[in-house]
């Protein structure tokens, strides 16, 4: 993708588009029975520290996560991710997949070297046509860029900046274990304006087990100062494994989960009241990644440890912390099994009801070869959607959809009541 060019038209490149949106959504490219959308997802399993409340890495021993640039296991995970970049993408292409969107994540995708970030990235031009894709997101975290990389990154490709930054507040961002200050977190999201990124958002977090309104409102309210195409809003979810969820106790669970609806109510609330929400904790500039995922608009290869794919109707996984294995092995998945498994099917609906335009039929059933009005019948499914049925969920031609009052305070409930109901670990 060259980084100047303008965002491409789907209409003129003759590729299915869906018709009579609502106003919130722009045309997005979906898959259809004999073209596939594609989107890249490439995982970065480091970072400079663990953060306590953090579980997209809790399954990452801290060893392995902490490694730097010049130590040989990353060494050879870089080069084990480009022999899967270069062997799967191959793959991909021949078979007349097209990418639309790309997404650098983890972990901290910019905790990488820019020669680390070089190789990857020259592994992905030679095996995908990048030509039509609309976003190229990289995922930040404050302490690992400056204006200079940030610029590296632009020249690089990339067309969008995701940076965490939780909080605005330096005694929260202590206790997180984060390893910036807020003013570092402003400063990095005006470098990348100024390193001529139009699409900048930033992550920041509610619901911690000993947060109060006035310390949230003011992090949103500086957030809101800053100029942001798009913020996301999380609620924290008390998964075991993170040093956070010790905290919790589960006595006080439903305590807790009301005043964690009362904290995102709050902060949605000033947000929405400054930057549209598309998706539930999702306002701002619609992302074409966030909207396709959610809403199964196209295949995802997923490459590296802890990535998660879904080609042609298989839902293929690279287990998470498993890093020493997928560098012996990236060709190989721990897991690899139809997407129309009941357990496959639950993450995706609870995924794209996040979504206000919601789950569509159409998309639902190219991605996933299964019919939605057969899936929610399905015993193990059944439960869940009488719970939303009850939640106002709307059925009709075109999918299913949750009224956004309602959508993310019952996500968040489903997703703190699963993350409960596991027990600690160790
Ligand atoms: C994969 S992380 C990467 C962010 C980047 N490494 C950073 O920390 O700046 C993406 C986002 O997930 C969110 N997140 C992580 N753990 C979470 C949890 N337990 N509950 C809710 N959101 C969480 C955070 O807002 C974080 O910024
Ligand atoms: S929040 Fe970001 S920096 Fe912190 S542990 Fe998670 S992925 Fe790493």
């Amino acid at each position: 993708m060259d980084s100047t060019m303008d965002r491409p038209s789907w209409k003129s490149k003759g590729i299915p588009m869906t018709s009579s949106l609502p106003a919130v959504v722009p045309d997005l490219p979906s898959s259809t029975a004999d073209q596939r959308m594609l989107m890249i997802y490439v995982h970065i399993p480091f970072c400079h520290s663990k953060c306590t409340f953090c579980d997209w890495v809790q399954a990452i021993p801290t060893k392995d996560l902490l490694r730097k640039p010049g130590d040989s296991v990353r060494q050879n995970y870089i080069k084990a991710l480009c022999r899967e970049i270069t062997e799967r993408g191959a793959a991909l292409t021949a078979a007349g997949n097209i990418p639309c969107v790309m997404y650098w994540g983890g972990g901290t995708a910019s905790s990488l070297e820019p020669e680390e970030s070089t190789a990857i990235m020259d592994a992905i031009r030679s095996a995908f046509d990048l030509s039509s894709v609309l976003e190229a997101t990289i995922e930040c975290s404050p302490d690992t860029v400056d204006e200079a990389k940030l610029r590296f990154y632009r020249e690089l490709g990339f067309n969008r900046v995701s940076s965490g930054v939780q909080s605005f507040d330096n005694e929260r961002l202590r206790k997180l274990g984060r390893r910036h200050s807020a003013e570092q977190a402003d400063r990095i999201v005006y470098a990348a304006r100024e390193a001529g990124f139009d699409d900048v958002t930033i992550d920041i977090m509610s619901g911690f087990p000993d947060q109060d309104i006035p310390e949230l409102v003011a992090t949103v309210d500086r957030a809101l100062e800053l100029p942001l195409s798009h913020l996301s809003l999380y609620s924290f979810r008390p998964t075991p494994g993170t040093f956070m969820r010790r905290t919790v106790s589960a006595d006080g669970k439903r305590d807790y989960l009301r005043k964690q609806q009362v904290l995102f109510t709050e902060a949605r609330n000033r947000i929405g009241a400054r930057l549209e929400e598309y998706a539930s904790g999702y306002f701002g500039k619609v992302s074409p990644f966030a909207a396709m995922y959610f809403q199964l608009r196209a295949d995802t290869v997923g490459l590296g440890s802890g990535a998660i794919s879904l080609v042609d109707q298989q839902f293929m996984m690279h287990r998470k912390g498993l890093i020493h294995q997928y560098i012996a092995d990236p060709l190989g998945f721990d897991l690899a099994v139809p997407a129309g498994q009941d357990r496959v099917l639950i993450s995706f609906i609870q995924a794209g009801l996040a979504m206000f335009d919601g789950i569509l039929r159409q998309e639902w059933q190219i991605s996933t070869g299964t019919e939605l009005d057969e899936v929610l019948t399905r015993p193990t499914i059944a439960p869940l959607i009488e719970l939303l049925r009850r939640r106002g969920l709307t059925e009709d031609d075109r999918g299913i959809r949750l009224d956004p009052k309602v959508a993310g305070l019952t996500l968040i409930e489903l997703a703190f009541e699963m993350a409960m109901s596991q027990p600690e670990m160790g």
